[in-house]
């Protein structure tokens, strides 16, 4: 064994320590990221305009006095990790005197509270306490017959929790409203050949329905149907072609030409999903038509992935067997499932940076 003070391996040591450093400090910054949001940062220096200097942010802070001198700290670390940056300031225009100031990177002003895509409300529900709890019991759920390490902390499956506590109901459907308003602007701009043509469409797990809601103002002429668990559209009012419809997309799916399937099947386990894709072959064969099923899912080992994308589905698939039964796929994989469960072709276009739409083709 090399320790320090043994020459030729003491750079390398070193360099193994760092690495295991940054990533036993990874939480921070997540957790650097959320204060910020909490404190409403992002958004006051979007409406002070112009570069805010340290001075006026701090004034303009909900902080105690004697947390003052500990802002710089938290901008600084996210200005390294790149969600605001420093701009010079001309702070008098006789003395030309320059200052810095603070200003939004493009992935801070994803994070505005009325920016139309807010990614906040995802941020918020997955650095929840109740979310990062079942991290903490990986290893134990290694040792145990549960299905989840949400499981073995919560002593419920995800989708129990959800169901009997309605600020997490409300907190969740929030947070997959935000992506799905971002991943429907560029699905109707990129992809309406995808629906025209079509009847009707029935969005199973469609939440708080943010997809059917564009795409039916984007084809007046196509019925949808909103689909989900009872306690998630009890609230909703049917408006002109759009109806919302509680059940249990395992025992059966309201009959239509295409079935849309966004964020689903990567929740569920392989046996789950061959189940699920028969009921949606089941609602279009009902429907009589040829029809389709149009899933919005991550494609593992997509080709155009760099570095930082690899990780990020890595992420995702880390996420969803810690929450749910779940996992992100490959192309074999796809197909696989597609072919257990009756279909017998399908496209993938890949759309949404690491996410692709597949057509699926009875
Ligand atoms: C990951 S979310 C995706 C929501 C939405 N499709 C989106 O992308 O924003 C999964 C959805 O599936 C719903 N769901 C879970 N189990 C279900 C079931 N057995 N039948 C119908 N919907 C279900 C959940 O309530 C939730 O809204």
């Amino acid at each position: 064994m090399d320790y320090l003070g043994n020459g030729e391996h003491d750079s390398e040591l070193l360099q193994a320590q760092a690495h295991v450093w940054n990533h036993i400090f990874n939480f921070i910054n997540s957790g650097s990221l959320k204060c910020a949001i909490q404190l409403g940062i992002p958004d006051i220096i979007h409406k002070h305009a112009k570069p805010m200097t340290l001075t006026h942010l701090v004034s303009a802070l909900p902080i105690h006095p004697t947390k003052t001198r500990c802002v710089y700290r938290l901008m600084r670390i996210l200005v390294h990790s790149r969600f605001f940056a420093l701009q010079k300031v001309i702070k008098n225009d006789q003395e030309e005197e320059e200052e810095e100031g603070y200003v939004l990177t493009d992935a801070c002003k994803i994070l505005l509270k009325d920016h139309p895509l807010s990614v906040t409300p995802f941020l918020l529900a997955m650095l929840d306490p109740i979310f990062l709890k079942p991290w903490d019991c990986i290893s134990t759920w290694f040792g145990n017959d549960n299905h989840t390490p949400f499981e073995t902390a919560h002593g419920k499956t995800f989708w129990e929790y959800v169901g009997q506590e309605p600020k997490l109901n409300h907190f969740f459907n929030e947070a997959m409203a935000s992506d799905s308003r971002l991943a429907t602007s560029v699905l109707i701009h990129k992809c309406k050949d995808v629906f025209v043509g079509l009847k009707s469409l029935v969005d199973v797990g469609g939440g708080t329905g943010t997809v059917s809601k564009a795409i039916a103002k984007a084809f007046p002429h196509l019925d949808c149907i909103d689909f989900d668990l009872p306690h998630v559209v009890a609230d909703l009012q049917d408006e002109a072609n759009i109806k919302y419809v509680g059940g249990d997309m395992f025992v059966a799916i309201p009959p239509a030409d295409a079935i849309l399937l966004k964020w689903i099947l990567h929740d569920w386990n392989d046996e789950e999903c061959v189940k699920i894709l028969k009921k949606c072959k089941e609602a279009i064969a009902s429907s009589g038509t040829t029809g389709k099923v149009i899933i919005i899912d991550m494609m593992m080992e997509n080709k155009t992935g760099d570095e930082q994308s690899m990780e990020t589905q890595l992420f995702f698939d880390m996420l969803l067997m810690v929450l749910l039964t779940g996992k992100e796929r490959n192309e074999k994989e796809w197909a696989k499932l597609f072919l257990e469960a009756g279909f017998s072709d399908y496209k993938i276009i890949p759309i949404l940076g690491l996410r692709s739409l597949i057509e699926v083709y009875p």
